[in-house]
Order: structure tokens, then C-alpha cells, then sequence
């Protein structure tokens, strides 16, 4: 089997992305590849996920989303929604992006503001009705800015070099955020494509 096709049974089965792994044959969404996750991690072996204390995630809810061209790893993102039993408002969910990594050949193609933007269009396609906030501890500036480049308030970075990244949904309207971001992924996608294969 070609490179091309290595990855693809893994399938996203979610009807946005794989709308874009229709159209662009060479870049491909996978939802639950855990040994490309586990590469790349042991290769930032800085990195801490929010899964890693399971006092506070329950690593059973980690999901994983990656991104080929070709059968060729760009770049993974972990990510998880959870439930807040104390919320009484149909609204209780929350969802948590956690490490977005791309692989060092790859870097500055676009590939970690695609893999932020796919991931945020996967959970609103899903769970909009019911999110009330998505953040992430950005690890990295590029995550902070491309974060608050798409509403996200970032507190100052901590001791440890992380920035807390809030999007919330009291003010912001969930369809409308979903579609704004859905279309932005489609821009990036094609400019993505465009760099990598220099068209
Ligand atoms: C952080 C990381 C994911 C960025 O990946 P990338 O695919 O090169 O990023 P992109 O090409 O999508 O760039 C996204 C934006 O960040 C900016 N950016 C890229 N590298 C940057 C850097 N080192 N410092 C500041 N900004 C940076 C880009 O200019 C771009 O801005 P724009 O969209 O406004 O043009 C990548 O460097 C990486 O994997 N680092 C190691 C793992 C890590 O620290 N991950 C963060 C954990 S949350």
C-alpha cells in the first residue's frame, strides 16, 4: 500500500472533516492515532498534557487528531471534552486542546493554526448545544497567538511558561463562532496546500 492511503483506516466519520479529506486527496484528518501522538511526544519530551495527572483528566478521555500529506505525518493535537456535574444548564460541557505538536520538518506551513482550527471545528460540529468554555494551557507563544488570534483571552504567562487560553460561550454565540472557524479552516487548508506543494 502507497504511503497516500496508509492512514486512511483511521477515519474522522465526522461529516466537516471529512468533507476536507474528500477534497484534498494528499491531506488527511485522523481522529485516534495514538502511536503517532506517542512519537511525537517522546520526541518533545518537554511537553506535559493535562492527561498526564489523571487526578484531575481521566487519561481514558484523551483524543487524538492528526494530520498526513500523503501518509506522511504533519502534526497531532490531543484534546478532550468532559462533563461539569455541577452545572445544572443543559450547558455543562467543557473541552480542553492540549498539546498541538508538528513535526520539525513541517514547521511553519501553517500546519499548527490547521490543526487548532480542525479540532475546534470537531468538537462545535458535535457538542455546540452544550459547550460553554474550551481552553488550553498554551505551552508555546504560536499557540497562544494563534489561540487569540480567534477570541481566545490568554491570561500572562505563568512560572512555568504556560499562557491559560479561555474561550467562552456566555458571550459568544456557538453557531455562529463554528461557522466563522469552519470557513477559516477551509482558507488555511488551501493555503497550506498551496506552501506545501508551492503552487
Ligand atoms: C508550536 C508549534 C506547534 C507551531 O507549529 P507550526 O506548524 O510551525 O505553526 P504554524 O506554521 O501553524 O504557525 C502558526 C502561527 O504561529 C507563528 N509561529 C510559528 N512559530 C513560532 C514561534 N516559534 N514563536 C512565535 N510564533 C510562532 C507563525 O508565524 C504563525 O502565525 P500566523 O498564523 O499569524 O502567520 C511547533 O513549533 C511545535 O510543535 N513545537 C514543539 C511542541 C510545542 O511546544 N507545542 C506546543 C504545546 S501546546
Amino acid at each position: 500500500m502507497s504511503g497516500r492511503f496508509s492512514n486512511r483506516k483511521i477515519l474522522t466519520s465526522k461529516p466537516a472533516l471529512d468533507e476536507y479529506n474528500q477534497k484534498y486527496h494528499e491531506l488527511y484528518f485522523s481522529l485516534g492515532d495514538a502511536a503517532t501522538y506517542k512519537r511525537l511526544r517522546i520526541v518533545e519530551s518537554g511537553l506535559v498534557s493535562c492527561f498526564d495527572d489523571s487526578n484531575i483528566y481521566d487519561p481514558q478521555k484523551l483524543q487524538v487528531m492528526s494530520l498526513t500529506k500523503e501518509g506522511e505525518v504533519l502534526g497531532v493535537t490531543s484534546f478532550g471534552i468532559f462533563t461539569n456535574s455541577k452545572r445544572t444548564e443543559s450547558q455543562n460541557l467543557y473541552a480542553r486542546i492540549d498539546l498541538v505538536i508538528t513535526e520539525k520538518k513541517w514547521r511553519g506551513f501553517g500546519v499548527a493554526r490547521i490543526l487548532v482550527l480542525s479540532v475546534l471545528v470537531y468538537i462545535l460540529e458535535l457538542y455546540r448545544k452544550r459547550l460553554y468554555s474550551i481552553s488550553c494551557l498554551a505551552a508555546h507563544e504560536a499557540i497562544a497567538n494563534i489561540l487569540e488570534s480567534i477570541s481566545f483571552t490568554g491570561d500572562r504567562r505563568d512560572e512555568k511558561g504556560f499562557t491559560h487560553e479561555t474561550l467562552s460561550f456566555e458571550a459568544i454565540d456557538p453557531n455562529e463562532y463554528f461557522t466563522v472557524r469552519k470557513s477559516e479552516l477551509e482558507d488555511n487548508l488551501d493555503k497550506c496546500y498551496q506552501k506545501l506543494y508551492k503552487k
